[in-house]
């Protein structure tokens, strides 16, 4: 088995073989992809849509969040875990932010963590860095700033947006962090940005000319029901293939046809006998 993914090691890809990096939620889905050779498993707040039920990824805390990054970091993966910091856990205090990123990293047993936004949150990114705890940026179309954008709208199509966020990913990297996530971005302005900077960009619906790409778990393996965003390519229908596996169990439970005998446990034949024929099985 290849040597673990650490921070260095994403950091020392710019420019190199392209990260892969999935999302997980849980133990099975982090072995999943573990196996097929995630470089990154990003535990994403995507949990709030995706595993959850909700609208948006405003909906879910830093418990949930600790709590599915620990079930992701149990599968004690090759791949580096990072633990997305959720909506109002970086956004109150400079104190509040280190505190919850720790949990990540304490309880949550991450090895690094993912927070929204560019120029305005330096001074997080700063602080949760002096605490030794890497940080992913993420800029672009950023789900927690929903309703700041007025819905999910693709981020620097006019040159001044792109501007913007050109200066975003610079104060990123100054600050340190070891990677940056790009999402809904025009694929020129991505390939701006990853000539820009020294570290990795990882995109997700910002094309080609990035460092490495991200899905989420759910999408890749089409495992739901809803509508795919535009730079979604689903490699698997499981959300068809487990209605079709669990039709077939109803339908078997229904015949009589599950279980088979070889799916059954017995009894000793003489114990069996005692019990089916109505004798005594421990008289002499
Ligand atoms: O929460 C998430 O899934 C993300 C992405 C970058 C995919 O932040």
């Amino acid at each position: 088995m290849a040597d673990k993914v650490t921070v260095p090691v994403v950091r020392a890809r710019k420019g190199g073989a392209r990260l892969k990096m999935v999302t997980a939620y849980d133990t099975p889905s982090a072995r999943i992809a573990d196996r097929a050779g995630a470089d990154i498993i990003l535990v994403g707040d995507s949990l709030a849509n995706v595993v959850l039920g909700f609208e948006t990824t405003l909906r879910v805390g830093v418990e949930e969040m600790v709590h599915h990054t620990a079930a992701v970091s149990r599968a004690r993966p090759r791949a580096l875990v990072v633990g997305d910091m959720p909506f109002l856990s970086y956004h109150v205090s400079v104190e509040e932010a280190v505190r919850h990123a720790g949990r990540f990293v304490r309880e949550g047993g991450a090895e690094a963590v993912k927070l929204e936004g560019g120029r305005k949150r330096i001074p997080v990114v700063e602080a949760v860095l002096a605490a030794e705890i890497p940080v992913m940026g993420h800029i672009g179309l950023t789900p927690q700033s929903v309703h700041a954008m007025g819905g999910y709208r693709v981020q620097g199509k006019q040159v001044d947006a792109a501007r913007a966020l050109l200066a975003d990913a610079h104060a990123l990297e100054e600050a340190g962090v070891f990677a940056i996530v790009l999402e809904g971005v025009p694929a020129e302005l991505a390939a701006a940005i990853t000539a820009a900077v020294a570290v990795p960009t990882i995109g997700i619906g910002a094309g080609k000319a990035v460092d490495g790409q991200v899905l989420v778990f759910h999408d890749v393996l089409g495992f739901h029901d809803q509508r795919l965003a535009k730079f979604v390519r689903p490699y698997a229908h499981l959300f068809d293939d487990a209605v079709a596996a669990l039709s077939a169990f109803f339908a078997d439970v229904e015949s009589g046809a599950f279980p088979s005998a070889e799916e059954s446990y017995t009894m000793p034949p003489e114990e069996a006998q005692a019990l089916l024929g109505g004798g005594d099985a421990s008289a002499g």
